[in-house]
């Protein structure tokens, strides 16, 4: 899947210009991310519209044009190289102003009693955790080089969420997919401050998306994907250091946190579902490389 920007290229730039700003959205093809391109869209921003399906990020472009704002949408794979060598590309034509990693994938046990599969546990992994660090890193690298030509409030964020800081059972690899992406998010930001970029920890609780069209049980305190990307945008720019919404499940997490357990233990229950299997979800994936090389000790390949 190749990275080459599809649409909307600004104008091509004298020598000597500052190169213009770019946010980039991962995810932006799915619901969170296709809110969070158009609350951003503004005049005088370029975004980067990142995805797989080329229908979805269409749909992002429009709403950001639609809203006055500029984008251009790449069909990358984030588990890939892809990634890096399109950064490579887009950071010698533009200064990098921001990352929204919000590119997830969600997936549960075939049945009550089950546990995820290996597979499932692999492509959840290596999208929601090693995807999206290598995603951060990536552009955390290229935002360092440009410091010396450029000089803005820079900002990531990290979109996580409430079932990292309250696993439920039913999401458990999830679950431990997001909290692993908090740890990451908490234990850089320091690093990151001396070069002025911040970054932000995100956790929202149930939003209404393809994603949890797919999680069939009760989704209390739901909100809409453009509430989310506002609460998102507004935390990241003001450079917070976490946001949970909605509300309720801020003060669940807080009480989590002062006696870790004894809440999810008894709330839990409550938030039992049968997550259906993502129609998205390729059936080409290659599963054995993380399975062979635990069974057998062999190095992955590459
Ligand atoms: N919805 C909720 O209730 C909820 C709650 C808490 C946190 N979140 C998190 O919010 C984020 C967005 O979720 P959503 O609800 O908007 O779900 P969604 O509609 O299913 O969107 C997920 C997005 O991730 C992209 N993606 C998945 N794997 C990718 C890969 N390997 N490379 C590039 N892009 C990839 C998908 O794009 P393609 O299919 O085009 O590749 C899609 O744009 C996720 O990280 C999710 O875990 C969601």
């Amino acid at each position: 899947m190749g990275g080459r920007p599809s649409s909307s290229a600004p104008a091509p730039r004298s020598p000597g210009d500052t190169p213009p700003p770019l946010v980039i959205v991962t995810g932006a093809s799915g619901g969170i991310g296709q809110a969070l391109a158009e609350r951003l869209a503004r005049p005088g921003l370029t975004l980067a519209l990142i995805g797989r399906n080329p229908e979805g990020l269409q749909r992002a472009l429009e709403g950001v044009e639609r809203r006055g704002g500029r984008a251009i949408t790449s069909r990358i794979d984030i588990t890939t190289s892809a990634f890096q060598h399109w950064a490579d590309d887009i950071a010698e034509r533009y200064v990098l102003k921001g990352l929204y990693a919000n590119a997830g994938l969600s997936a549960g046990p075939p049945h009550s009693r089950a546990l995820e599969s290996a597979e499932d546990t692999e492509r959840l992994v290596r999208t929601n955790l090693l995807g999206n660090i290598a995603c951060v890193r990536v552009v955390v690298e290229r935002m360092r080089r440009q410091a010396i030509t450029a000089r803005m409030n820079r900002h990531i964020a990290l979109v996580a969420s409430v079932a990292g800081l309250m696993p439920t059972p039913d999401l458990a690899v999830y679950s431990a997919t997001k909290a692993g992406l908090i740890a990451y998010g908490h234990a850089l930001r320091p690093r990151l401050k001396a070069d002025g970029i911040s970054l932000t920890v995100v956790c929202p609780g149930f939003v209404t998306s393809p994603m949890s069209e797919r999680h069939k049980g009760s989704k209390p305190f739901e909100i809409t994907a453009e509430k989310a990307a506002r609460k998102i945008v507004a935390a990241t720019e003001a450079g917070r250091r976490t946001t949970v919404f909605p509300l309720p499940f801020r003060l669940l997490s807080i009480s989590e946190s002062l006696a870790p357990g004894g809440l999810i233990d008894r709330i839990v229950p409550a938030f039992r579902a049968e997550i259906v299997p993502d129609p998205r979800v390729e059936p080409a994936f290659k599963s054995r490389r993380l399975d062979r090389s635990l069974a057998d000790g062999a190095p992955e390949d590459a």
